[in-house]
């Protein structure tokens, strides 16, 4: 009886051990210590032995069923302790904690920044809503001149409209202060434009602006390479077509030899090996009449393009909509 009774007593130890929840512990407590149960056979038993033996075999049955009820408690409260509530469960996939991160319009515009920065331009502000005079009039648009037309502007009464450019802020800059000066500003602009792959009704523009004693087309070429090729990592050059703005003589289209060929053709430069990105040109003397500079003494060169345009070039983005649309799959691609 000694040897089956240690059997059992592995066999019981390996049942608890072996219990996952408290389903499978009740049911090995019954299999071994239930009414019916492999141990309380054995108490069954105890009447029937010889008189001699019973003493021992009691106090044998009695330890192990110490010793079980011992392992069953002990098990029990290991499984309460990590009940389904807060169990581990490894096979879960893993919680996902998302960080924030910066619109690729911001990220792009605060590149801007940093290398305008760095060659000493102002960051400039200005305001969203402006005048007739500092969006049209001061940038030599006369009051019925076609080039009004092209900007579809989203007028407000009382001769106020929503900025259709950036290029009030040059104005109003050089209002306050005296050259020689630097700037640039970036901002929002506005053009009632129906929206496709190419345009949508608000969008941003950066706008430079340097004015000094002699400056020429050499400086703006040379400041537009430092740029473009800083924004790119690569090193870039620069083309002028002729253009038209009212504000500036002459004026250019501005070109960058292709950042992802290098100029020998690709489908990203659509085999032209140039990219064209914005508008740039002289300030016209009509512009520094209007505020008081002397333009006699000063030139100036100026320059804007949208920032989606840049961003679309920099990332291969294809469709200007999905900027201000904010879907966090496309927005989680940025850093
Ligand atoms: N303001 C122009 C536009 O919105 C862009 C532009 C062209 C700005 C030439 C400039 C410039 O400063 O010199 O179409």
């Amino acid at each position: 009886m000694e040897k089956e009774l240690e059997k059992l007593a592995g066999e019981i130890a390996a049942a608890v051990n072996a219990a996952k929840t408290r389903e499978e512990l009740e049911a090995a407590r019954v299999k071994y210590l239930g009414k019916k149960g492999a141990l309380t056979a054995f108490f069954d038993k105890l009447g029937s032995l010889p008189k001699e033996e019973k003493p021992k075999a009691g106090a044998l049955l009695n330890t192990l069923r110490k010793k079980a009820d011992a392992l069953l408690a002990e098990k029990a409260e290991g499984l309460e302790s990590c009940s389904e509530s807060n169990a581990l469960d490894a096979t879960l996939p893993g919680r996902n904690f998302s960080t924030g991160r910066y619109h690729p319009l911001t990220i792009i515009s605060n590149e801007a920044k940093e290398i305008f920065k760095s060659l000493n331009f102002q960051i400039i502000e200005g305001p969203e809503i402006e005048s007739d005079y500092y969006n049209f009039e001061a940038l030599n648009f006369p009051p019925h001149h076609p080039a009004r037309d092209m900007q579809n502007s989203f007028h407000l009464g009382n001769g106020m409209l929503l900025r259709t450019h950036t290029s009030p802020v040059q104005v109003r800059t050089m209002e306050k202060q005296k050259p020689p000066l630097r700037m640039i500003t970036i901002g929002k602009c506005y053009r009632s434009d129906a929206s496709d792959q190419t345009h949508t009704p608000m969008f941003h523009q950066i706008e430079g602006l340097m004015v000094d004693e002699n400056i020429n087309f050499g400086d703006l070429k040379g400041i537009l390479k430092v740029f473009f090729s800083r924004l790119f990592e690569r090193e870039v050059n620069i083309r002028f077509n002729p253009s038209y703005f009212p504000f500036t003589e002459p004026s250019v289209e501005v070109s960058f030899s292709c950042h992802v060929c290098g100029g020998s053709g690709c489908s990203v430069c659509k085999k032209t090996g140039w990219i064209e990105i914005g508008g740039a040109g002289m300030v016209d003397p009509n512009v520094f009449k209007s505020i008081g500079y002397d333009s006699e003494r000063w030139t100036g060169f100026a320059f804007g393009w949208g920032i989606e345009r840049l961003a679309m070039i920099k990332y291969g983005i294809n469709d200007i909509r999905l900027f201000p649309e904010n879907d966090l799959r496309f927005l989680g691609q940025f850093e």
